[in-house]
């Protein structure tokens, strides 16, 4: 399975606070199934060249160490964009976008933002020529009130992705409620487990990925743990879908 978003990165934000913490969740990843991460550091008021160079620095780190104790694991770099900085200058870094390939990025919102502003980002990115891959949309709870809003959404570029957390219900009863309408309404595309720790927020795609199942199906739960991270991963092109009602 791929994992596009997680905080493992050590000592950079509110994921994983030292070296040896980040190799301990990669275990867990490893545990899970997982073959490859994406590291997601929070880029909120970090955003500029000195960001760049900071991510880049313990990314290479971390990587020396998979490498040295031989991890059967490969780690890629990306962020988490928190709308409210400016985002289009901080797309132009190298640890912006997942990979550093330049189009597919993680792009989060504070929780209560209505679905008008949510939309006009997802226009904008596109303008800009990124393609904003939605971090846990079911937190966005006025984005993800009915078919109408999630179908606009996608049909303007978005990718919709849910932290397999919250379908497991590690999020509380209100949120897994939540999420499992969502998953049922077939428009999550990719599950992530947002991994903040090794423990209570540690790499659960493999649970999410059984939940989800139960859901839509295996075949379904396979390409939000697998297809679809994994043409994020390689930047490859994201299939044209109909989604006229
Ligand atoms: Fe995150």
């Amino acid at each position: 399975m791929y994992d596009i978003h997680n905080h493992v990165l050590p000592g950079v934000d509110d994921g994983a606070s030292g070296m040896r913490q980040s190799l301990r969740m990669l275990e867990g990843a490893i545990h899970q199934g997982i073959t490859h991460v994406v590291c997601t550091p929070h880029a909120n008021d970090r955003s500029g060249p000195r960001a760049n160079e900071l991510f880049q620095e313990r990314f290479q780190e971390l990587k020396a160490e998979v490498t040295k104790l031989e991890l059967p694991i490969e780690i890629g770099l990306g962020s988490e964009i928190m709308f409210g900085a400016d985002i289009e200058q901080t797309l132009k870094q190298p640890f912006a976008t997942i990979n550093g390939h330049g189009r597919y990025f993680l792009l989060e919102f504070p929780t209560k933002t209505p679905f008008e502003i949510i939309h006009n980002v997802v226009r904008a990115s596109i303008r800009w020529g990124k393609r904003p891959v939605i971090a846990h949309h079911e937190r966005f709870t006025l984005a993800s009130q009915n078919e109408e809003q999630l179908r606009t959404l996608r049909a303007s570029g978005a990718i919709l992705t849910m932290d397999a957390g919250s379908l497991t219900g590690r999020f509380g009863k209100v949120m897994q409620k939540h999420a499992r309408a969502l998953m049922s309404s077939g428009h999550i595309e990719i599950l992530a487990s947002d991994a903040h720790d090794e423990a209570l927020q540690g790499f659960c795609l493999a649970e999410g990925r059984e939940e989800a199942a139960g859901l839509v199906g295996m075949v379904e739960a396979n390409k939000m743990a697998l297809d679809a991270p994994r043409r994020v991963w390689n930047n490859d092109d994201w299939p044209e879908v109909n989604l006229k009602q």
